[in-house]
């Protein structure tokens, strides 16, 4: 036996076989810039890129009896996700930042390629931020994981197939529900690349955005049923004045589209008011969002096509905030998540000088929100 495998061929020690393909399979630059910087020198933080010199870090840090809040990011930071880091620092001596643009939670056909990398300003908010915090004397932010994907991802390629070979994490049927019924690898990316995290960085607690809801319901469940020691922790969802949510994403939107998209927020905000007066029923509840979709829908459909923002509706859901499944009746005890998913499809014939956002107009934009119907919000406004 020893003398057949000293026959087989020697694999490479250091670099993984999949390292100079991977970037040719996803067709994308490296993930950062060469302005990523390789020491903390010009931050006010420390920037990690490979596991064993954080977790000599995170090391440090339990031996000085310090706490860690961990806030997973895929960068392109905007307030929501600096709010998170506020919180974090609130209850933690130590913030851990991420930011990995992860492959595995973007579909074949996704915007992986194209999704905003923006590591300088990124840095730059970053900086502002932890320079507040100092000044505030809470918890500060002490360092920012950002790896590379052969760190995150050391054996095999990263993959988006469906039956693609690896090693994941599933929760299902969670992962398989609202988001996960258009995005099928989606949550199992999300899963997988949550546990590297929380196993590299081992904090004591974990900080989600509210806006990404299913999001939370996954990791919680993860968290619960794999014994994670650590408390999930979720932040209320960050808004333009219009209501908007904030995300990575609207940057993508353009101003016909951004007029357009304030939509779903509008119509969760009319099903959100049902409940506030004591409704209940699935019908109840749901019929003032349906209907200001369909009458915006229809007010899109008469204008020109040159200055008409059209959309599709993925879901307008109203689920359980544990199972996440629909409901027809809201029990007040417990609650419900409302949560919708709309399309806002391509800038059709653009105009000269028309603000089209980045990349053009050329593609659909998926934007998600929800509102949490909480049971003490239940008929708050019952006449
Ligand atoms: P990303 O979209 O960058 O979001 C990072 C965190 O910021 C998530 O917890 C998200 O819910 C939160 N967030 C985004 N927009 C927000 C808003 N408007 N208000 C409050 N919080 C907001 O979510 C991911 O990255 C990834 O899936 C990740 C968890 C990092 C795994 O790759």
């Amino acid at each position: 036996m020893a003398s057949r495998l000293r026959l087989l061929p020697c694999p490479p020690v250091t670099t993984p076989l999949w390292l100079n393909a991977q970037y040719g399979v996803f067709n994308i630059r490296r993930p950062f810039s060469t302005t990523l910087p390789q020491a903390s020198g010009s931050t006010a933080f420390k920037v990690f890129r490979e596991v064993p010199p954080l977790r000599t870090y995170r090391r440090s840090l339990l031996l000085s009896n310090r706490t860690v809040g961990l806030v997973p990011t895929m960068g392109a930071l905007h307030d929501g996700h600096l709010s998170l880091v506020r919180m974090a620092a609130a209850e933690n001596t130590d913030v851990i930042v991420t930011i990995y643009v992860n492959p595995t939670q973007f579909g074949v056909n996704e915007d992986l390629s194209s999704y905003p990398r923006t590591w300088d300003t990124d840095v730059a908010q970053l900086n502002a931020l932890s320079r507040e915090l100092e000044k505030e004397g809470k918890g500060k932010l002490s360092a920012v994981f950002a790896p590379t994907t052969p760190v995150m991802y050391p054996t095999l390629p990263p993959t988006s197939e469906i039956d693609g070979k690896g090693s994941f994490v599933t929760i299902t049927p969670l992962a398989e529900k609202l988001e996960g019924a258009s995005r099928p690898v989606f949550f199992r990316g999300v899963a997988t690349v949550c546990m590297k995290l929380f196993n590299i960085v081992q904090p004591e607690r974990v900080y989600f955005g509210q806006k990404d809801v299913q999001q939370t319901v996954v990791i919680r469940r993860m968290v619960k049923d794999f014994h994670l020691p650590m408390d999930v922790r979720i932040g209320s969802t960050r808004r333009e004045e219009d209501g908007l949510a904030l995300s990575s994403r609207n940057v993508y939107l353009g101003a016909r589209r951004r007029a357009v998209s304030v939509v779903l927020s509008k119509a969760l905000r009319a099903a959100e008011k049902q409940w506030k007066t004591g409704k209940v029923s699935r019908g109840d509840i749901l019929w003032p969002a349906n209907d200001i979709v369909n009458k915006m829908m229809q007010e899109q459909d008469e204008l020109p096509a040159s200055k008409r923002a059209r959309f599709e509706v993925d879901y307008i859901s109203l689920a359980d905030p544990d199972s996440l499944e629909e409901l027809e009746d809201v029990d007040p005890e417990t609650g419900a998540i409302l949560s919708g998913a709309i399309k806002m499809l391509r800038v059709e014939e653009p105009q000269a000088g028309e603000d089209c956002g980045l990349g053009g107009g050329t593609g659909t934009v998926r934007l998600i929100d929800n509102i949490i119907l909480r049971p003490q919000d239940y008929a708050v406004d019952k006449p």
